[in-house]
């Protein structure tokens, strides 16, 4: 199988929690590491999220500095990585910031569940829109898709259940965390890689790389390598 070289992105507290119980896309980056994920995404083909995030946060997923943007232009690159959506059922409004925001090619992949009214309104506002799945969006067939649109480097930016999939299905490559200090709680607030858990002999394991302090207030940034079985 071809696919896109995964890097997983996340933002989490020292308790592992990347929301807050609220689940209402509680703060946890700084500005340093802002300035950081804007640079990841400078660098990526393609920046994807799960269905909660895409529909609960409506994430812009655009490059926010305007100089890492005429970085892109320069080398001859869209302004803006390509926006990819894994949506079981795909009930995006038209007007949404995922949509509308940035030149930015936007592509979802969604289930039969997602009508054809839907899909069509989705094409009307420029998404590409591809089935690759019954209930749940295949993962990998998603990967092959994008490889085939072109996608080499793929951000992935949450939330923990689509993670943990990616974990999974041995998908991912890379990993970084920026650990806040903070500890938000709450037995139900999202973790970095949630779903049903991992029997223990088949646990994702990890090659560090790097860790650094990155704010003087105690923030860290974590690099792994992702050990995938062959
Ligand atoms: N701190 C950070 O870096 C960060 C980044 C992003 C998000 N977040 C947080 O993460 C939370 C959302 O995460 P979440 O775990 O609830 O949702 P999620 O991972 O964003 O989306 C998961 C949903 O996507 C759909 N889906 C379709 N195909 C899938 C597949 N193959 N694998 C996995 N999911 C698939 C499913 O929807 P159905 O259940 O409808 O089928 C699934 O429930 C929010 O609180 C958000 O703030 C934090």
């Amino acid at each position: 199988m071809n696919r896109p070289h995964v890097h997983i992105n996340v933002a989490m507290t020292a308790d592992g929690k990347i929301d807050s119980v609220a689940r209402q896309g509680a703060a946890i980056s700084s500005p340093l590491d802002m300035a950081r994920v804007d640079r990841l995404r400078r660098d990526s083909d393609a920046i994807l999220v799960g269905g909660r995030t895409l529909l609960e946060e409506d994430p812009r997923l655009t490059i926010k500095s305007p100089a890492l943007r005429q970085e892109r232009i320069a080398l001859g690159l869209p302004e803006n990585p390509a926006k990819v959506g894994i949506v079981s059922v795909a009930d995006l409004k038209p007007d949404s910031r995922f949509l509308t925001t940035g030149a930015a090619r936007k592509v979802i992949y969604t289930t039969s569940h997602t009508s054809p009214k839907q899909i069509a309104r989705l094409r009307d506002a420029g998404a590409e829109v591809f089935i690759r799945g019954e209930v749940h969006v295949d993962l990998t067939a998603a990967l092959d898709s994008l490889y085939d649109l072109g996608i080499r480097s793929l951000l992935v930016e949450g939330g923990g259940t689509l993670i943990a999939e990616f974990f999974r299905l041995g998908l991912a490559d890379e990993l970084t965390i920026y650990i806040a200090p903070k500890i938000f709680g709450g037995a139900s607030a999202p973790t970095l890689a949630d779903g049903p858990g991992f029997p223990l002999e088949h646990a994702p394991r990890l090659r560090l790389v790097s860790v650094e302090t990155l704010d003087e207030g105690g923030g860290i940034l974590v690099h792994y390598l992702i050990e995938n079985k062959e």
